[in-house]
């Protein structure tokens, strides 16, 4: 029995009866149906097959035009990457090139000591040693100082325990003698002995920072005893130092920019305006502390707060 209800709609469309059987012109008659339905159906799949090719030729350029898309997007990522290395190995080395120049002086400034003596035939063992052992100790400070900013942008560096009075020893270590050369006083208060955890390379870093600008503000203004004041004491969980001087203070139009980078009161050969501002990145950004500027009557305090 015929099942198909296409097949019996021809059948009857031929005029056929089932239970008799056919003559040739009904026969020729659902042949014809048959073969019509036939051609139907190739032409339907051809028409499908044709949308198909078509959709996928559409979604394979918009594949194209995405992929496409992502690679200008890894290329434009790869490019900022890159300009962002370059600006921070830019600002690793200014900022090398800062902490060089005070022991570079120093260097200078030893090595002219030692020709002054040879020339006047002054030579003295023991004070030529002690030169040339300073020497050694301002250039390991130079080799220290690329290790310290070659890192410095890294952020899983780890921290290690040190106190105050430990950090400002090994500061006075580099710039001590210069500053009694200079009849610069330096006053001690550590009202905060306890040991605790920082990046002590950089924390030194800001301390020289500091005590040279107190130096050269002492200088420039030929204060009369010249004295800068370390004072150490804790509050609300915070280690706290304090370095002042009584080299006159900020202007008061100017204490708000002093942090900014490349900012400087100071002629160009003698100040880039970076000693701030990289004091305040390794503070803020990498001590997750705190430093701050006021003036009083006779000069100005930078107030360093590291979380205990
Ligand atoms: N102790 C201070 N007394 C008076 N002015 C200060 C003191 N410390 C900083 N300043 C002011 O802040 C400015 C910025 O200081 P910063 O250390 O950033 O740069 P700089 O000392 O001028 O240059 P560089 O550090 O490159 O030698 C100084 O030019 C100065 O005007
Ligand atoms: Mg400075």
């Amino acid at each position: 029995m015929v099942q198909n209800k296409l097949l019996l709609r021809q059948i009857k469309k031929a005029g056929i009866n089932l239970s008799t059987a056919p003559d040739k012109a009904s026969f020729e008659r659902l042949l014809k149906l048959i073969e019509q339905s036939y051609e139907d159906t190739i032409k339907s799949r051809r028409m499908i097959e044709h949308s198909l090719d078509v959709s996928s030729a559409e979604m394979r350029e918009t594949i194209d035009a995405l992929e496409h898309a992502n690679e200008e997007v890894a290329k434009k990522d790869k490019m900022m990457f890159q300009q962002s290395r370059f600006a921070q190995m830019g600002e690793m080395i200014s900022m090398i090139a800062h902490q060089w120049r005070q022991p570079l002086n120093l260097i200078s400034a030893t090595t002219a000591s030692i020709e002054f003596d040879v020339y006047f035939d002054k030579i003295e063992r023991k004070k030529l040693l002690l030169n040339t052992e300073n020497i050694a100790k301002y250039s390991q400070h130079l080799s220290d100082t690329i290790d310290d900013f070659r890192n410095f942008f890294k952020i899983d560096k780890e921290m290690q325990m040190t106190t105050f009075m430990q950090e400002m020893s090994s500061v006075l270590s580099i710039i001590g003698e210069s500053l009694y050369a200079k009849k610069i006083d330096i006053i001690e208060e550590f009202n905060y002995t306890q040991a605790f955890k920082t990046y002590t390379n950089e924390l030194k870093h800001v301390i020289i920072n500091l005590i040279k600008n107190a130096e050269d503000a002492l200088l420039e203004n030929n204060v009369t005893d010249p004295f800068i004041k370390i004072k150490s004491y804790t509050q609300n969980d915070m280690a706290i130092l304090e370095i002042s001087d009584n080299g006159g203070g900020i202007p008061e139009n100017i204490i708000e920019n002093i942090f900014d980078p490349y900012f400087s009161t100071k002629s160009k050969k003698s100040g880039t305006g970076l000693g701030l501002y990289m004091s305040k990145i390794i503070i803020q950004e990498h001590c997750k502390g705190v430093l701050e500027v006021r003036n009083y009557e006779d000069g100005c305090v930078f107030t360093l707060k590291l979380l205990l």
